[in-house]
C-alpha cells in the first residue's frame, strides 16, 4: 500500500485489543520520529516509551479513563522541554560538532541565532517547544500506519498529572500530547468502520 491508502486506513482507534507491537516494527517508528524536522534541528523534546502496566494503570484516570491507555502496546508521552536554556543549546552545538566533525568555534553564527531564544519568556519558549513536539506526533502517526500498527493522538489528558506520575518536571519537561500505539479492536470500536471525515480538497486549499 501506498502513504495515501496507509493514511485513509488510519484512524484514531478509541479501543486496542492489548496485542503487542512487534520490537522491529516499534523500533521504525520510534527512528521515524527521531528523524522527525525541527526548528534549528534542536528536537526540543523527549518522548516516553511507557510500556509498564502499573503506571499506565496510574495515567489511566489522569487521562479520564480513555481506554487505550492500558489497551494499547505502548504509549508514547511527548514531552516538551520546558524552556530553552543556554546549556541545551551548547549540548545540541556540540553535538553537531560531532556528528559533522567540526570545530564548535565554526558553529558561533548558527549558535548565536539560536541564543536569540534565550530573551524569549519561559512560557513563549515552552509554547514553541510544544508545537516542534507536534511534528513529531505527526510523523509518528503516518510512521505507525507504514507499519500496520495503530496510533492514537491524544490531548485528552491531565498533563500537571501526567508530569507528577511520570516525574516530568525534575527533568525539565512537560508532556504535551500522547500517542498510544497497538492495535485496533474493531468489535468493540464503531468508529474503526466509520468513513472518514475530511473537507474536501478545494476548501482544504488555496492556489496562488
Ligand atoms: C492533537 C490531537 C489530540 C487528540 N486527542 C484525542 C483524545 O484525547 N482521544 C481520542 O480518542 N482521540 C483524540 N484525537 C483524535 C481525533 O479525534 C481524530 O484524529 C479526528 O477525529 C480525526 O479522525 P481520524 O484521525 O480517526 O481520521 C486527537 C487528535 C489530535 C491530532
Amino acid at each position: 500500500m501506498n502513504l495515501i491508502e496507509k493514511l485513509n486506513w488510519r484512524y484514531a482507534a478509541k479501543r486496542m485489543t492489548g496485542q503487542k507491537i512487534a520490537p522491529d516494527k516499534l523500533t521504525r517508528i520510534l527512528e521515524a520520529i527521531r528523524l522527525s524536522a525541527s526548528s534549528f534541528g534542536i528536537q526540543p523534546y523527549t518522548i516516553l516509551v511507557v510500556e509498564n502496566k502499573e503506571i499506565r494503570e496510574k495515567l489511566k484516570p489522569a487521562a479520564y479513563n480513555q481506554p487505550q491507555i492500558t489497551e494499547a502496546s505502548h504509549l508514547l508521552v511527548f514531552a516538551a522541554w520546558d524552556n530553552v536554556t543556554e546549556e541545551r543549546i551548547s549540548a545540541y552545538i556540540n553535538l553537531i560538532a560531532e556528528v559533522r566533525g567540526m570545530d564548535v568555534a565554526m558553529l558561533k553564527d548558527f549558535k548565536d541565532r539560536m541564543r536569540g531564544l534565550l530573551k524569549r519568556s519561559t512560557e513563549e519558549n515552552f509554547n514553541w517547544t510544544a508545537r516542534q513536539t507536534y511534528i513529531a506526533l505527526g510523523t509518528g502517526l503516518s510512521a505507525a500506519s507504514m507499519e500496520d500498527v495503530d496510533s492514537t493522538p491524544m490531548e485528552g489528558f491531565d498533563p500537571k498529572a501526567f508530569d507528577e506520575i511520570l516525574k516530568l518536571k525534575e527533568k525539565g519537561l512537560r508532556s504535551v500530547a500522547i500517542m498510544a500505539l497497538g492495535y485496533r479492536d474493531s468489535e468493540a470500536d464503531p468508529l474503526s468502520k466509520m468513513k472518514k471525515v475530511r473537507r474536501p480538497l478545494e476548501q482544504l486549499f488555496i492556489q496562488v
